[in-house]
């Protein structure tokens, strides 16, 4: 075992197995190259500040670009039995710079570089997370635009209860991926903070110039309290929220696909490259990508809870516990991009069943609301029209007929204000129509809500 950097004080080496139990080089090293550009902002500013000399700046950035360049074309493999990303990446400077490769750490600690590390390694993965999510809104935007007359059931309870529009439908799940797109926005503009001059904990006796290394990394300002730049992970629990409810929004529309890909709803159907078979059952087509989605959700939701529970009793600054930051936030970003990277294809080439849609709408006495309206317009209060309606919706289900198709007569039994125009008024298509309110079902009111979705995406 290679001696450790840090053994001046001790008088033995450390146990293999708590080695091996301490390294996190095999979950951190995915930030190789954030560690990278976070070294050649410090040796700069130590160059620039003179705390060490611009020559030896300079043969450290070398350095270190090269160094990013063998990892990247594969010729330097990171070793194992390192004990995180920032260690094997010092040690390696300093095997092929000697002396100098020593000096890249001064008035530094891993407490602020990991702290900077993870920071901008996220803003990556959020801008990633970014474009994907609004590829996803997009896609439901466009299919949005196909279904503005496409009529089926909106149900409460799971009880169909009054008609919509598909479109209707899909633009509800836009507007929650609007949110999401907000919050990982917001998240990304609070974590934008550089940590890098915190030090172990308490700063540094050096003259350095924090502006610099935040300017330089793209950061908003410094942070300004050392203590909280090294022991704060609040950002990794923020995004942790942020994409457990995109999982959350798509898992509720997973559930719904399963259901509707069932023979009882048969609403839609998968395209075949996006669904899979029984080892069994020759007739099955099963909805895998949706169930699995909705699995993940679990996976994600357990994640920021790993992170909550991480943080809740650890006193300040840095304690070690917070290695494990890294596993539950990389697992979310990891799972998030992959479930919206296969709902996409998977949402777009599915087939829609729109006679299956209306058919279940036109059952259920989905236009019930709407014969009691009917009877309001004509003057009766609203509570009397409901209890006539319900009368008549029993009548219905006795006689084993629909309100469309009750004779008039028996309209006319509860009270004279039903004329023949009742049936006009209780259509599908009417009842959808006529829905016009702001954010309603109806065509229109779809069309408006399109385009302010278009806006807010800005399309
Ligand atoms: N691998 C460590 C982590 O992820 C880096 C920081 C180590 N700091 C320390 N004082 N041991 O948190």
């Amino acid at each position: 075992m290679a001696d450790m950097m840090w053994a001046g004080r001790f008088s033995k080496q450390v146990d293999a197995g708590v080695n091996a139990f301490n390294s996190s080089i095999a979950f951190d090293g995915r930030m190789y190259r954030h560690d990278i550009q976070g070294s050649i902002a410090h040796a700069t500013m130590l160059g620039d500040c003179g705390i060490i000399s611009k020559e030896d700046s300079l043969t450290i950035i070398e350095g270190l670009k090269g160094i990013l360049a063998d990892i990247d074309s594969g010729k330097l493999e990171l070793d194992p039995n390192a004990e995180d990303i920032h260690m094997f990446i010092e040690a390696e400077l300093t095997k092929r710079l000697g002396d100098v490769g020593k000096r890249l750490h001064t008035s530094r600690s891993r407490n602020d570089q990991v702290a900077v590390d993870i920071r901008l390694y996220l803003r990556d993965e959020i801008k990633e997370i970014y474009a994907l999510v609004k590829e996803l809104a997009v896609t439901l935007v466009n299919m949005a635009i196909q279904h503005t007359e496409t009529i089926m059931p909106g149900y409460t309870h799971l009880q169909r209860a009054q008609p919509i529009t598909f479109a209707h439908h899909l633009m509800a799940y836009v507007w929650m991926l609007i949110r999401d797109l907000e919050r990982l926005e917001d998240t990304s503009k609070r974590m934008n903070y550089c940590p890098l001059g915190s030090g172990a904990l308490a700063g540094t006796t050096y003259k350095t110039n924090r502006k610099q290394t935040s300017d330089l990394l793209g950061f908003t300002a410094p942070m300004p309290n050392s203590l909280d730049g090294v022991s704060d992970r609040d950002f990794c629990v923020e995004l942790g929220c942020a994409l457990s409810l995109i999982m959350t929004h798509l898992s509720r529309f997973s559930e719904e696909i399963i259901m509707w890909c069932s023979w009882e709803f048969k609403f839609v159907e998968l395209d075949d490259a996006f669904a899979t078979g029984s080892s069994i059952m020759p007739q099955k087509k099963n909805p895998d990508v949706t169930e699995l989605i909705r699995g993940k959700t679990g996976r994600v939701n357990g994640d920021l809870v790993t992170l909550l529970s991480m943080l809740k009793g650890l006193p300040l600054a840095y304690n070690k516990d917070m290695q494990e930051d890294k596993e539950a936030i990389f697992d979310a970003v990891d799972n998030v991009k992959l479930c919206v990277k296969t709902f996409i294809p998977m949402l777009s080439t599915m087939r829609v069943l729109k006679d299956n849609m209306r058919n279940a709408a036109a059952k259920g006495f989905i236009n019930a609301t709407d014969c009691a309206d009917y009877l309001v317009k004509k003057g009766m209060p609203f509570r009397d029209a409901y209890k006539i309606t319900g009368t008549l919706v029993a009548q219905c289900i006795e006689k084993g007929v629909t309100l469309e198709t009750l004779p008039i007569a028996d309209y006319k039994a509860m009270t004279d204000l039903f004329n023949q125009d009742v049936y006009e008024a209780i259509s599908l298509d009417t009842c959808v129509r006529e829905r016009k309110s702001e954010g309603g079902p109806s065509p229109d009111a779809v069309k408006e809500q399109i385009s302010l979705a278009q806006k807010a995406l800005k399309l």
